[in-house]
């Protein structure tokens, strides 16, 4: 991939190459003076977008989004929607993903039994601090603090939605021991907790792991569901019986 793409998040770069190819075969079009139906043009425009994000190696199933978007758009407008509708899907995409498009980390939830087998990684008679990166609903939160109510529990959370849920989950729960805070991650002290718990994807492993090694005191534990850290084996595994067969990576700092 050219070295100027490559700090730009793929969504932004899939947009960028179909404003090219939808620009280069409306420049062809009007310059051969071609008549094409709107539904050959989409199409052409589809195929050389797709075949843009391939050259520019995007992962694959970018070529598809890029085939079918223009085609897509097309079709719903002949729908005749009210625009409204767009506007309120829209905002609530927004507020459930917020910047899921540049962080690469959409919600998705953390089974129950995930939630059961990290019981057993956290200590069991005295006090500790847990948080969890990116805490989504607060289901991990809320169902530690209930099974664990030794524990003090933390979640951090980017999205208005999810964040909004989780907080009203607890006030409405009655977990006393159980705070979320809106903003990144990134801003977290990790010094500060016993038990860091992350369930992201692997864009952010890499990053992190070195904030995990510069904060985290010696003896805290680290766990990542499902996504490992490249070049860093855990020093063990715990597979979940789930849905995905999810396995806990785990690391004593
Ligand atoms: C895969 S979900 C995991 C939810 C929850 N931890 C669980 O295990 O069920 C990841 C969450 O991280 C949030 N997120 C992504 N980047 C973040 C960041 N930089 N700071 C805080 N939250 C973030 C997303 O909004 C999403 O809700």
């Amino acid at each position: 991939m050219p070295s100027a793409l490559k700090s730009l998040p793929p969504a932004i770069i899939a947009l960028l190459l179909q404003v090219a190819a939808f620009t280069a075969v409306l420049f062809v079009v009007r310059l051969f003076q071609f008549q094409l139906a709107p539904i050959v043009f989409v199409l052409l425009c589809g195929l050389l977008a797709a075949t843009l994000s391939h050259l520019v190696k995007q992962a694959r199933w970018w070529l598809y989004i890029q085939l079918a978007f223009l085609p897509s758009m097309l079709l719903v407008y002949s729908l005749d929607i009210p625009p409204t509708l767009f506007l309120v899907a829209f905002v609530i995409m927004l507020v459930v993903y917020w910047s899921a498009f540049r962080t690469q980390v959409p919600l998705y939830l953390s089974s129950n039994k995930v939630w059961q087998a990290l019981e057993t990684q956290l200590p069991a008679n005295q006090s500790f601090t847990f948080i969890d990166l990116g805490s989504g609903l607060g289901g991990v939160l809320t169902h530690l603090a209930k099974t664990h109510p030794h524990g003090h529990y933390h979640g951090v959370e980017y999205a208005p939605l999810p964040f909004v849920w989780s907080w009203l989950r607890i006030k409405l729960g009655k977990h006393k021991n159980c705070t979320v805070q809106w903003g990144s991650m990134w801003d977290s002290d990790l010094s500060q907790y016993d038990v860091v718990f992350a369930y992201l994807s692997p864009v952010p492993m890499e990053r992190l792991w070195h904030k995990a090694r510069a904060e985290m005191q010696t003896e805290s534990v680290f766990i990542s569901n499902t996504f490992a850290v490249p070049d860093h084996p855990p020093q063990s595994t715990l597979t979940v019986e789930d849905l995905h067969t999810s396995t806990l990576y785990i690391w004593k700092m």
